[in-house]
């Protein structure tokens, strides 16, 4: 986004501005939503989805809506839309391996890892926490946050996390500790996956508890709904997982799901004190029109629909290698991931695609809102 601060700032710190604005604002939003439209169609580069439409929903812009609280009880907040959080819980948490699942819609990823770990230190106040050197830079951030003794991971190539290595430096400690691990099912460096069975077998005769976060905001539902479905969720020994909302779902605002055992989370609730619900999320006030969204989306594709979704994007990684190999820009993809890495173009190419740069090589990820038409796109850039 190409947009001068002076021009926003102008507008609101301007003195002599009434109270309905003018036809000034109107046109700067109407500007910046256009600029916004052509770079939708350019985004090749961030594990996002662009390809949704809920501008049917601009009634819901005009009340403010709250799901403060538990997720469980209606509070005594009238506007919320908890009975439609639920249902989204309810069928993540069914894809997931527990129906019964504990669940609420989070803010994004970042939350639901936070939460994740909070139960696990509760669970298990003197274990270590453990993620990969590919997880996510929120797990770092969260063992700083928690006051956590926590431990990068190496990682192999493609596999994920090393799981001699986590094994070593846990029995390292001495005495059995209790581990928390950050499994990261769809590493945002590369897509790979952590091996949540091999994570508790590696663990099991030196550590005195596991609590295992899986962190599949990025490639849960690849895994869940693949061609080849991968360990991910609860039926793998998971003991919460974190699902991002706005990557392979969609919507406007960024979002997420948690899902946990209900029987673990007992320990962080504090009864009847979020206007007349239990508190047992990590924020308060909580967004009531993504849990819509994500409902009338879910509803809308339903299980089948989100495994074409997801299959497409897996087609598009494929032919995407196979026009970026013409190209001579070795493209490389970890099996059942959407991630393809290869010679980074030129600058004007990189920008104008949106393609993220690490070192010398470029990422392209494609999400559902990614066709094979954008790859053709691209290659024809990269040719002229
Ligand atoms: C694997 C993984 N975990 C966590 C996150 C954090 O999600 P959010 O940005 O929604 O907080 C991301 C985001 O890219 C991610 O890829």
């Amino acid at each position: 986004m190409d947009f001068p601060d002076e021009e926003a700032l102008a507008i609101v710190d301007d003195p002599s501005r009434t109270e309905s604005g003018s036809d000034k604002d109107t046109a700067m939003l109407e500007k910046l939503a256009a600029q916004m439209l052509v770079d939708r169609d350019h985004m090749l580069g961030f594990p996002v989805n662009l390809d949704f439409d809920y501008r049917m929903f601009a009634d819901f812009l005009t009340v403010h809506a709250n799901n403060v609280g538990s997720p469980v009880d209606d509070s005594e907040y009238y506007l919320h839309t908890k009975p439609f959080e639920r249902a989204v819980v309810k069928f993540l948490g069914r894809l997931a391996g527990r129906e019964d699942a504990f669940g609420y819609i989070t803010n994004g990823g970042t939350e639901g890892n936070i939460f994740g770990c909070f139960i696990g230190r509760e669970r298990f106040p003197d274990a270590v926490l453990y993620y990969s050197d590919m997880a996510h830079y929120s797990a770092p951030k969260i063992a700083r946050l928690l006051r956590m003794e926590s431990c990068s991971v190496a990682t192999v190539t493609g596999e994920g996390m090393d799981l001699d290595c986590l094994r070593d430096r846990h029995r390292q400690l001495g005495d059995k500790r209790a581990a928390i691990v950050v499994a990261t099912v769809g590493s945002t460096t590369d897509g790979s996956y952590d091996d949540i069975p091999g994570i508790r077998s590696a663990l099991a005769d030196v550590a005195s508890n596991t609590h295992i976060h899986s962190d599949s905001a990025f490639g849960g539902l690849l895994a869940a709904l693949g061609y080849e479905t991968r360990p991910w969720a609860f039926e793998s020994g998971a003991d919460t997982v974190t699902i991002s909302g706005h990557k392979m779902i969609g919507g406007p605002i960024p979002t997420g799901i948690v899902l946990a055992h209900p029987e673990h989370v007992d320990i962080i609730r504090n009864a009847d004190v979020a206007v007349g619900a239990d508190d047992d999320t990590i924020s308060g006030s909580r967004d009531a029109v993504s849990p819509l969204m994500l409902w009338y989306e879910l509803r809308r594709l339903g299980r089948v629909g989100l495994r074409r979704r997801v299959l497409h994007c897996l087609d598009t990684a494929a032919y995407a290698v196979e026009r970026l190999a013409a190209e001579d820009l070795h493209p490389v993809r970890v099996g059942g991931t959407n991630t393809v890495i290869f010679d980074a173009p030129s600058e004007d190419i990189c920008a104008r695609w949106n393609l993220l740069i690490v070192g010398d090589k470029a990422h392209l990820i494609t999400m559902p809102h990614v066709t094979g038409e954008h790859i053709d796109r691209l290659c024809a850039d990269l040719r002229s």
